[in-house]
């Protein structure tokens, strides 16, 4: 599955922002190492740099193409390409920070244990994933999958995975000497047509455009927007509202 950072980066801000927020709660340490998971093309990575001038920040990533973005962006991390589900870390880190990653990956209730085990006494394991499996954009993306031509072709096509909140407090907490968790609904003022499509387009719905030929895609791409513009109308100024809820967890070991 491949990432495009341009698609990714058109909604930079609304992305960004929950970064800043969860690194807002991150307590006031001096780390000396820190690694960004799922960095992308650098924009979370960047906000750890202006707040931890001083520290080793590592921006890792599955995704080549991202990591050429991030290269490039000039942020003064160290970038490693690795997958987060094998990867295991050489040495303890202060901070160990993802935003919006660890949707990709299933296994949470063995993978964040892991990666907090590699977070040092005193430190942080701080991430953030979308809670907005049940929004329309996300429901009418698998009814429009399983309605179709495609039905059949996109049927093992992988969902995200994110757990109700109090899962994870009960994974976290054996391992943490305190667990922060919290959700924030966004209303996001997107601009322009089939503005919801363009934003899902850089995320959840590549695994299912992906998944298909060209003729079927412009066909379940033009089922999906017809859907999306029904449930999402643009207001009076043209703007689309679009709702988006996310999950914040911090656990300080
Ligand atoms: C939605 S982007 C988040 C980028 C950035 N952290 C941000 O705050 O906007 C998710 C990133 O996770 C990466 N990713 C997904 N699965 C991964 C895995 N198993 N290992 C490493 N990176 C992964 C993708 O390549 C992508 O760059």
């Amino acid at each position: 599955m491949t990432w495009n950072p341009a698609t990714y980066l058109a909604f930079a801000d609304e992305r960004t922002r929950p970064a800043a927020e969860l690194l807002a709660r991150v307590p006031n340490i001096a780390p000396g190492r820190v690694v960004d998971l799922g960095c992308g093309p650098g924009n979370s990575t960047e906000l750890l740099c202006a707040r931890w001038p001083d520290a080793k920040i590592e921006g890792l990533d599955s995704s080549p193409d991202m990591l050429v973005k991030a290269r490039a962006s000039g942020v003064a991390a160290d970038w490693i390409e690795a997958d987060v589900a094998t990867w295991q870390a050489a040495a303890p880190y202060d901070v160990i920070f993802s935003n919006a990653t660890f949707q990709w990956l299933g296994g949470h209730p063995e993978l964040l244990p892991r990666l907090a085990g590699y977070v040092k006494s005193g430190g942080t394991f701080a991430f953030q994933v979308p809670h907005n499996m049940d929004a329309p954009s996300h429901v009418l993306m698998r009814e429009t999958a399983s309605n179709g031509p495609w039905a059949q072709r996109l049927a093992d096509v992988r969902e995200v995975s994110v757990l109700p909140p109090e899962a994870y407090y009960d994974i976290l907490k054996p391992h943490a000497a305190a667990v922060d968790i919290w959700e924030t609904e966004y209303l996001h003022v997107l601009s322009g047509e089939d503005a919801v499509y363009h934003w899902v387009s850089g995320t959840g719905l590549r695994p299912f455009v992906q998944a298909l030929d060209a003729g079927e895609r412009d066909a379940f791409v033009a089922a999906y927007k017809a859907r999306l513009n029904a449930a999402y109308p643009r207001r009076a100024d043209g703007a689309t509202l679009f709702p988006f809820k996310r999950l914040f967890v911090i656990a300080r070991r």
